[in-house]
């Protein structure tokens, strides 16, 4: 428990980079195996926890891509995302930016719509019902070729409207931005805003190729670019904004200790960066959590934090009035 727990709780939040799949608690692992008809190399719940103890990114990537074989039908894809949005509501997250990998379910046979059916009819529901509002972006595996993205970004066609942007998952080292250099100009092309993972597990020239190569609104993770005096300038000038996951960089090993997470360093060098949750159900805590432990780590005060919630909202693809609306939440609940 955090000196700042309360605080936190209370704290209205944007969520900018959280895979849907990633939220796939054991228990729902385990409902969902049952109503396929399918039998999980576990014995229990707690059995398959304890599994979740990974050296690197290709260790989690390992039982994440195993975890999504459970994941089936469409209302799959909605209980699955019903449930985070609950979950989001309830630490007061009230917008969400969602990452998804239709890669990883259409390569074991499951269809394109079910998959954007099920996620983005949760996410009506949930608008409705929660008040959360969401976007939805369609991450790309970055170690799978090229023709397949492109197949993929072909395939999402029919769904654009409810498709807000393209990213880029999955395993990092030997798989630069370069190589999706022209599946992100078609995006673009289509109206699509661009994000990447960069700088997670690969160097600070990944970050850079993603700016030059693929013109991402946001990086993802991004860590890696205080290796980079000049990328650290180009970025606080520019205000792209990155969006940290402190727990998950603890869980990988790209930290051996939270105290060493750049997070205070980047705020003291200008840059938008922001708190998320990444894969919550894998990194022992949802945003909240996220926020705690790095509030103790770093010893962050309250004005941080309440910094951090507005960058949450700045970095998002909400519109400036609705950005203003939450800026001045924020205020109201922080004291200004
Ligand atoms: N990094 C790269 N790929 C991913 C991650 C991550 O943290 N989570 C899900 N896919
Ligand atoms: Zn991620």
């Amino acid at each position: 428990m955090s000196a700042h727990s309360d605080f936190i709780a209370g704290l209205p939040k944007a969520e900018l980079h959280l895979h849907i799949e990633g939220t796939l608690e054991p228990e729902m692992m385990f409902a969902l195996a049952e109503r396929n008809g399918l039998t999980l190399p576990y014995a229990s719940v707690d059995a398959l926890r304890a599994a979740y103890d990974f050296g690197n990114l290709q260790d989690f990537l390992d039982l994440y891509y195993q975890g999504t074989d459970v994941l089936r039908q469409r209302r799959d894809f909605y209980d699955l995302t019903m449930a985070y949005l609950e979950r989001a509501r309830a630490q007061n997250v009230l917008h969400a930016e969602i990452f998804f990998d239709p890669q990883a379910h259409t390569r074991r046979g499951v269809d394109f719509a079910d998959i954007v059916e099920g996620i983005d009819v949760a996410l009506r529901d949930g608008a409705e019902s929660l008040g959360i509002s969401s976007r939805l972006i369609l991450c790309f595996l970055r170690d799978l070729d090229v023709d397949d993205a492109m197949a993929t970004l072909q395939a999402a066609l029919p769904y654009l409207d409810r498709i807000a942007g393209v990213g880029l998952d999955s395993a990092e080292i030997g798989n630069p931005p370069e190589k999706f250099e022209n599946v992100f100009d078609r995006a673009r092309e289509l109206g699509l805003v661009t994000v990447a993972h960069a700088g997670e597990e690969g160097p600070a020239d990944y970050v850079r190729g993603a700016l030059d190569a693929l013109h991402v609104a946001r990086i993802d993770h991004g860590n890696r670019s205080l290796d980079d005096d000049a990328l650290v300038r180009r970025l606080a000038a520019s205000g792209v904004p990155l969006t940290l996951c402190p727990l998950s960089n603890l869980r990988l090993g790209v930290i051996k200790d939270l105290k060493d997470h750049p997070l205070k360093r980047m705020l003291d060098r200008g840059l938008v960066v922001t708190v998320n949750s990444d894969d919550p159900a894998y990194f022992g805590g949802y945003i909240n959590e996220n926020f705690a432990a790095i509030a103790d780590a770093l010893d962050l005060d309250r004005g941080d934090l309440a910094r951090l919630a507005k960058n949450s909202f700045k970095a998002s693809l909400l519109n400036d009035s609705e950005k203003a609306g939450h800026f001045a939440r924020i205020d109201a609940y922080a004291g200004g």
